[in-house]
C-alpha cells in the first residue's frame, strides 16, 4: 500500500470506527456487529503498524471503549480497565502462545498454563468493596473514567451488599460482567410488549440501557446480573499466585463466577476448549460473543504487561456469528424518513442462540439480487449480539429454482411515486419527500420530538392518525389545525385536544437550535444544529449561508455542508420553512456577539462561563480547578442558579447535579475541564 493510499484509508477508518464507537458505548445502538468492528479495528491497527507516522489523533488504538456522557457521575479507576486484542481463528491464538513465550524468553515454562473462559456479552463494570461492604460501581468508560452506577448495581440481586468469610481484603476493586440471561431478558420484554413498550433487540443493549438508568427503579424491575472475571486493587489481602485461584477465592466470599472457567496447558488445549465451549454456545442460559484466554501464572503476566489498549497476556477469541436456516416467506419493502426503501425479509420463525427470530435486513436492491432470493426458499440467517439478523444466503437447492425471484418495487409502497435509484449509491429512493405519507409520519414524529419542537402529548399514535386521516398532509399543516380537528381524532377528548393546541401554541417560539433540528435536515442531529445556531443566529442566515460559509463552522465538513445548502436549495422544502413561518412559528433569532474580540473567544469553552464544581473530582484538587478556570476567563461559584453555564462534576455529586440537570444545564466531568483547558 502507498503512503498516500494508507493516509486516505486511515482518514475512513478511524472517523468510522469513532462513530461505531460512539454508538455503541454512548448510545447504545450499536449499527454493526462486533465482528465487523473488530475486523476493521484490526484493519486500521494493521494500517497504521506499517505506517506509523501516519497515526491520528483521534484514532481508537489510543483510546479505551467510549467516552462518558453526561447525565450520570463520573467514576474514576484506580487502576486503568483495559480491553483485549482479538483473535479470530486457530493460528491467531498460535501466534498469541508464540509471542508469550518469545517476550518470556528463557524463563517461559516448557507449556503455559491458561485460562479458558466465557467472553460474556454484556457490560464491563468495577465494584469496589471496602472492608466488605459494597460502596462504589462505575462502567469502564474510556477505561479511566466511566460512570456511577452503583444506585443501579444495588438492585442486582446475585451481587452482594457484604463480602462474606474471614480474612476480606480492605479494599477490592472487583471487575466483571453485568448481563441479561435470556429468561429474564425474555421476560421483561413479554412484560413490556403488555405494556405497549418498545421492546430491546438484544440483552447487551438491554444491560446497558438498565444499568446506565438515572433511576434505579427503572434499573430494579430489568433482571441482571454479574459475574466478575478478574480485579483492580486489592489491599489488605494475599491474592493466590495463579489467575482461576484468585476467582476462586473471590468466589468464596460470596461473588458469582462463571463455573466454565477452566484450567488447561498449551494452546493446543486451549483451541480445544474454545470448540468445546462453542458447542455448548446455543444451549447456554446466556449470550457468549468469545472466549477469553489468560495466562494463569499472575507472574507470568507481571512479566509481559501491557499495551497501550490491552495486556499481553490474554486475548479474546471471537465465534463467528450463529446461523440457522429457516424458510423465507416474504419480502417486505420499507420507506425511511429520508425516503430510503429498506427491504426486510419476513421468516418462519427460528430460534438463533436463544432468540427467536422473525425479520432480517435485506440492504438494498443489489443485495436482494446478489443473494438470488426467492419467496419460499430456505435461507441462512445470521445473528450477531448487537444488530437485527441478516439473511447471509440462499440455499439453492431443487426447489429454488422454480420459485418466484423477489421483486424490488418500481413505485412507492406508501405513496405510488415512481422510485428513483441515486446513479452511485445503491439506495433506491422515493423522491416524494413532502407527501409521502411514510416519510411525513416520520418527519412529523421527528419535529414533534423532546430534542427538536418538543410538542408535548403528541405521540406516535396520534401522529400516524394525523397522516391517515389526512389532517396533515405536509408538516406545516400542524401549525393550521384548529381544536375542531382535533377533537375528531379516536380518544380525544375536548380538554385533551385543549392541552395539545396548546402544546402546538408552545413550540412556535421553540429555540432556534431546536426548530433547525426539527426541520430534519439530513445529518443535522441536535449537537450539528446547536452549532448551526450559534453560528448563523438567525434563520435567515443559515439559508443565506454558501457551503464555504457552513464549512467554517467548527465540526461541519463538506458533506454536512452540502446537505444544509440542498435542503434550503429545494424548492419545496423552503416552501415550507416559509408556510411554518406563515403560520407563526418564529425560529428566535440569537443576540447578535457583542464584538469581534469576544466572537474569537466562542472557540474558548471557559471564557466568560460561570462554571460550579460539585463531587469529588478525580485528580484535580478543587483550589487547583478553580485557579484554572478563573485563569482562563471563566468564574466560580459555589451554587447552581439560572445563571450558571457549565457544572464540572466529579464523585458522589449529589444536589448541584439534579438541580443543574433540572436547569438544563451543560454538564462536564473533569476529563472534559482538562480537554477544554488543554486545547486553549
Ligand atoms: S478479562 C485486562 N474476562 O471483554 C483484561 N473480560 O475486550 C480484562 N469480558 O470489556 C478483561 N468476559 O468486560 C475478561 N471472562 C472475561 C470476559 C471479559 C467478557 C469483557 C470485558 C472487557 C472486554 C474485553
Amino acid at each position: 500500500m502507498s503512503e498516500e493510499a494508507a493516509k486516505q484509508r486511515l482518514d475512513e477508518l478511524v472517523p468510522e470506527l469513532n462513530r461505531h464507537n460512539k454508538l455503541y458505548h454512548v448510545k447504545d445502538a450499536a449499527e454493526i456487529d462486533d465482528r465487523s468492528y473488530d475486523l476493521m479495528f484490526r484493519e486500521l491497527e494493521l494500517t497504521e503498524a506499517a505506517f506509523p507516522t501516519l497515526i491520528r489523533n483521534d484514532s481508537p488504538t489510543l483510546r479505551v471503549g467510549g467516552a462518558p456522557v453526561s447525565g450520570l457521575v463520573p467514576f474514576a479507576h484506580d487502576v486503568p480497565m483495559l480491553s483485549l486484542s482479538n483473535a479470530f481463528n486457530a493460528d491467531e491464538l498460535r501466534d498469541f502462545d508464540q509471542r508469550c513465550r518469545k517476550k518470556l524468553g528463557k524463563d517461559a515454562p516448557e507449556v503455559l498454563s491458561y485460562a479458558v473462559e466465557a467472553k460474556l456479552d454484556g457490560l464491563a463494570a468495577e465494584l469496589i468493596f471496602e472492608d466488605g461492604h459494597l460502596v462504589g460501581a462505575g462502567t469502564r468508560g474510556d477505561g479511566r473514567v466511566g460512570e456511577n452506577i452503583l444506585h443501579n448495581v444495588r438492585t442486582i440481586r446475585t451481587i452482594p451488599r457484604h463480602l462474606i468469610g474471614l480474612n476480606l481484603p480492605t479494599r477490592l476493586a472487583l471487575r466483571g460482567e453485568i448481563f441479561f440471561d435470556l429468561a429474564g431478558f425474555h421476560e421483561m420484554n413479554r412484560r413490556r410488549t403488555a405494556r405497549g413498550d418498545k421492546t430491546f433487540e438484544n440483552p447487551r443493549n438491554a444491560a446497558a440501557g438498565a444499568v446506565r438508568q438515572l433511576d434505579p427503579s427503572l434499573a430494579a424491575e430489568r433482571p441482571l446480573t454479574f459475574f466478575a472475571h478478574s480485579h483492580g486493587q486489592a489491599d489488605g489481602v494475599e491474592m493466590p499466585e495463579h489467575h482461576l485461584e484468585q476467582l476462586a477465592l473471590i468466589g468464596s466470599w460470596g461473588i458469582p463466577i462463571n463455573p466454565l472457567n477452566r484450567l488447561v496447558e498449551g494452546i493446543e488445549s486451549v483451541i480445544n476448549a474454545i470448540a468445546d465451549l462453542g458447542e455448548q454456545r446455543n444451549s447456554l442460559p446466556y449470550e457468549i460473543d468469545g472466549a477469553v484466554v489468560k495466562l494463569n501464572d499472575i507472574q507470568l503476566q507481571t512479566d509481559l504487561g501491557f499495551v497501550t489498549r490491552s495486556p499481553r497476556w490474554a486475548i479474546a477469541y471471537k465465534y463467528p456469528p450463529p446461523r440457522v436456516q429457516t424458510v423465507l416467506e416474504d419480502v417486505g419493502f420499507q420507506v425511511g424518513r429520508t425516503g430510503a426503501i429498506t427491504p426486510v425479509a419476513w421468516l418462519k420463525p427460528v430460534r438463533v442462540g436463544g432468540v427467536t427470530v422473525s425479520r432480517a435486513t435485506l440492504h438494498n436492491a443489489d443485495n436482494i439480487r446478489e443473494l438470488d432470493l426467492r419467496i419460499g426458499s430456505t435461507v441462512s440467517v445470521e445473528r450477531t449480539g448487537d444488530v437485527i439478523p441478516k439473511v447471509v444466503e440462499s440455499i439453492i437447492d431443487e426447489a429454488h429454482a422454480n420459485l418466484p425471484a423477489v421483486q424490488f418495487p418500481l413505485n412507492c409502497p406508501e405513496c405510488a411515486t415512481p422510485l428513483v435509484r441515486e446513479d452511485d449509491a445503491a439506495a433506491t429512493r422515493c423522491p416524494n419527500t413532502l407527501t409521502c405519507p411514510a416519510q411525513l409520519t416520520a418527519t412529523i414524529r421527528h419535529f414533534v420530538s423532546r430534542g427538536a419542537m418538543d410538542i408535548e402529548g403528541m405521540g406516535a399514535k396520534l401522529v400516524d392518525q394525523v397522516v391517515e386521516r389526512r389532517l396533515v398532509t405536509r408538516l406545516s399543516d400542524l401549525y393550521a389545525l384548529q381544536l375542531a380537528d382535533w377533537c375528531t381524532l379516536e380518544r380525544m377528548g375536548r380538554k385533551s385536544a385543549e392541552n395539545l393546541l396548546e402544546s402546538v401554541e408552545k413550540s412556535r417560539s421553540r429555540p432556534l437550535e431546536y426548530a433547525i433540528a426539527a426541520l430534519g435536515i439530513s445529518e443535522v442531529g441536535e449537537s450539528t444544529a446547536r452549532d448551526l445556531a450559534q453560528q448563523f443566529r438567525s434563520l435567515d442566515a443559515l439559508i443565506a449561508a454558501t457551503v464555504e460559509d457552513l464549512c467554517e463552522v467548527r465540526g461541519i465538513g463538506d458533506i454536512v455542508a452540502a446537505k444544509v445548502r440542498q435542503f434550503f436549495d429545494d424548492e419545496g422544502h423552503m416552501a415550507e420553512v416559509i408556510r411554518l413561518r406563515e403560520l407563526g412559528v418564529l425560529f428566535p433569532s440569537l443576540p447578535d456577539l457583542p464584538d469581534a474580540a469576544e466572537a474569537v473567544d466562542a472557540d474558548n469553552p471557559i471564557n466568560g462561563k460561570r462554571f460550579v464544581l460539585t463531587g469529588t473530582l478525580p485528580t484535580l484538587k478543587r483550589s487547583d480547578a478553580k485557579k484554572q478556570i478563573l485563569a482562563a476567563g471563566g468564574s466560580v461559584s459555589g451554587s447552581v442558579s439560572q445563571k450558571t453555564d457549565v457544572l464540572v462534576a466529579g464523585e458522589a455529586a449529589g444536589s448541584k447535579l439534579t438541580k443543574a440537570q433540572e436547569l438544563g444545564i451543560l454538564v462536564i466531568d473533569e476529563p472534559t475541564l482538562i480537554a477544554w483547558l488543554e486545547s486553549l
